[in-house]
């Protein structure tokens, strides 16, 4: 197939590239680089010796989406693009809305005009809320008393989707909901590169090994949880990476949402604990309050995954904390300065 990935040079579309280059796809990205940099891309290049087309360019304008759907015949559409900080969603939800929801509608409207009927759009765990039940299944209700408008922008965009394939019985897609995303490819050469102060664990904790940080700030010690830190379902970014890749060959008329994650909790102080033992590095950390919003334990059902893309997760929690440090010790500021 010839896949177009929208915001494809960021951390989980660039690692998609390499698994779609290596199953013998096309790729053509688009991506306004707000988040990332040509580099992830020449060094998918670099690993997988395929070229790859960027388009650089922002999804809501009609004449950047057109000008690709118009000069190459694409098969299907994973749509990555997007703002993913929770905290700057608190801060700015209009440019949240905007961008997500704008991007996405930009988007649906330029697939209907060129009759392209295959999408999977990243979709979060973050739709579940405060889980009523755990783990989580798709079944589960969503969109219920979310913390932020970045979780409600993905809610919201689920719902646009399945509209639209109500609508348009031709239209096949998939809604993965992403549980805790971590690690790096094997090679180390490509990885995840937060511009900012990282909101995420698990960048934050790689930073502090290699000595960026001073230490991390553990949100809440007394949650009903194995050691009384927060848990969640953290998901090697190559085993993502092979989901998309699934759910695409899968792709089936209607809407359909899949949970992507392992199906098995981590507490923050496990984490860091891997972390330390595979990095072999110090990694001080405070426990400090509760970080709002937050909920204790979050984790996935994945045997919808497994029964229908035949895909289930294979690396384990110390896999991802070996291929993360291989990435940030090759590249301690990450892409910039690393040619
Ligand atoms: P990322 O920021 O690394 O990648 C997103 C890419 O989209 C970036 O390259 C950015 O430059 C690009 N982009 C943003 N707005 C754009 C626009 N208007 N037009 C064109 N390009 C645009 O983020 P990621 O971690 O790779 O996440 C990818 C997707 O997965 C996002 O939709 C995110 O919300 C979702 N997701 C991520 C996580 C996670 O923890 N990383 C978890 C659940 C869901
Ligand atoms: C994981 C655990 C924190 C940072 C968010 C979004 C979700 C998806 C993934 C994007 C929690 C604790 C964290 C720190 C800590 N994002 N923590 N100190 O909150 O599960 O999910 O990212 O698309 O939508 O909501 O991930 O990595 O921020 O936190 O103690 O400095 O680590 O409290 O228990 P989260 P996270």
């Amino acid at each position: 197939m010839l896949i177009l990935l929208t915001g494809g040079a960021g951390y989980i579309g660039s690692h998609t590239c390499l698994e779609l280059i290596r199953r013998g796809h096309e790729i053509v990205v688009l991506d306004n680089l707000s988040n990332s940099s040509r580099e992830s891309l020449r060094r998918v290049q670099e690993i997988t010796g395929h070229t790859i087309a960027l388009h650089v360019g922002d999804l809501a304008d009609p004449e950047v989406v057109r000008e690709i759907f118009s000069t190459r015949r694409i098969d299907a559409v994973i749509h990555f693009a997007g703002l993913k900080s929770v905290s700057e969603s608190l801060r700015n939800p209009l440019k949240y809305y905007q961008t997500n929801l704008g991007s996405t509608l930009a988007l649906l409207q330029q697939m209907e005009s060129y009759g392209i009927k295959k999408l999977v759009f990243s979709s979060s765990a973050t739709v579940y809320g405060d889980p009523c039940g755990l783990p989580s299944k798709e079944d589960s209700p969503i969109g219920i008393a979310l913390s932020n408008p970045y979780g409600r922008t993905k809610s919201m965009i689920e719902q646009i989707l399945q509209d639209a394939a109500f609508a348009d019985p031709l239209l096949s897609i998939a809604a993965l909901r992403y549980f805790n995303p971590i690690g790096a490819h094997e090679s180390g050469r490509i990885g995840e590169d937060p511009k900012q102060e990282p909101n995420n664990l698990f960048p934050y904790i790689s930073q502090v090994a290699i000595g960026l940080r001073p230490k991390v700030s553990v949100f809440g010690g007394n949650y009903p949880t194995i050691d009384g830190t927060g848990v969640r379902d953290y998901i090697h970014v190559m085993d993502l990476a092979e989901g998309h890749a699934a759910a695409l060959e899968y792709l089936k008329p209607g809407f359909d949402a899949y949970n992507l994650g392992s199906g098995c909790g981590a507490s923050v102080l496990e984490v860091i604990a891997a972390f330390s033992r595979v990095s072999k590095s110090a990694i001080p950390y405070d426990i400090v309050a509760e970080r709002p919003g937050d909920v204790a334990a979050s984790y996935a059902d994945v045997s919808k995954a497994s029964r229908d893309l035949k895909w289930t997760t294979s690396r384990s929690l110390e896999v991802a904390c070996r291929d993360a440090w291989a990435w940030q010790s090759a590249n301690p500021t990450g892409y910039v300065d690393n040619g």
